[in-house]
């Protein structure tokens, strides 16, 4: 059961509007990583779990994003409002002055349509919970440009406060995933196939124009890791063809390469026509 309030989580306070920057603060509206994506998707993942712990903390957080709509709208709507009387700051963006009326709708920044595909629901809690701290990551950064971005102290401040939500809400999605008590690699219930998993394939090889090479890390080294090379050049396994080799890696010719693209593509227009 939802019950609105009749006040604002946080305060809002514009010295002057900037009706650019209510067009940029729309991205946190009704944008991939918005306020709205985000309610939505924590809910909706709160609906389908039946783990009343998990339960209560993704519809704690799912309705705190709502709040978050609100004061973000509020805010969007705040510097937007010269579009409802000023020609030259309506002719920036008719979406808004002439569709809208000056006020703030489910689009984004670029004026695109808020739409369900933003959201990221498997049902899974070990795979729901990184996405959500993957949305929590990424609504901070988009705070933190918007801060970067803000000449007006109190949007500032009202932002900051965003901002800063994301950082517990991540926590408590970390703290969640951690309390599942699956190993780091757990996801489903079958096991990936042994051997397999541990391989790391180079499959990205030669020197860049910039002098880029081969880098080692954690990612590809030590522990359980089995360093594949040229894995494109290596034994294969079929399962209709048996075992067989690949042909060995031969330096590519890059200008015959070159010329050879060149011709396939003068030769594919030419079949156009
Ligand atoms: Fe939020």
């Amino acid at each position: 059961m939802y019950h609105h309030i009749k006040k604002l989580m946080y305060t809002v306070n514009v010295a002057t509007p900037d009706p650019r920057f209510g067009n940029m603060l729309l991205e946190q509206f009704g944008g991939a990583n918005g306020e709205l994506a985000a309610a939505m998707q924590y809910s909706i993942q709160g609906l389908n779990t039946t783990d009343p712990g998990l339960k209560d903390l993704l519809m704690d957080i799912g309705t705190e994003e709502l709040s978050h709509l609100e004061v973000i709208g509020t805010l969007a709507r705040m510097h937007l409002k010269p579009l409802k009387t000023d020609r030259e700051a309506a002719e920036r963006d008719p979406l808004i002055a002439i569709c809208g009326g000056g006020g703030v709708n489910l689009y984004n920044s670029e004026g695109n349509a808020w739409t369900a595909d933003y959201l990221k629901i498997t049902g899974e809690p070990e795979v729901d919970l990184r996405s959500n701290i993957a949305a929590e990551a990424r609504a901070k950064i988009v705070y933190e440009r918007l801060i970067n971005f803000c000449d007006d102290p109190g949007s500032k401040e009202a932002l900051q406060f965003l901002m800063t939500r994301e950082i517990t809400h991540m926590k408590a999605f970390m703290l969640a995933l951690d309390s599942l008590g699956r190993p780091a690699l757990s996801i489903g219930k079958l096991e990936p196939s042994p051997g397999i998993v541990d391989q790391f394939f180079n499959d990205s090889t030669g020197k860049g124009d910039d002098g880029e090479v081969d880098m080692r890390g954690p990612w590809n080294k030590g522990g359980d890791w089995e360093f594949v090379s040229n894995p494109a050049f290596t034994t294969v396994r079929d399962a209709e063809t048996g075992e067989r080799e690949s042909d060995a890696p031969s330096l590519p010719n890059v200008e015959a390469a070159s010329k050879a693209a060149a011709s396939d593509s003068h030769s594919s227009k030419q079949k156009r026509k």
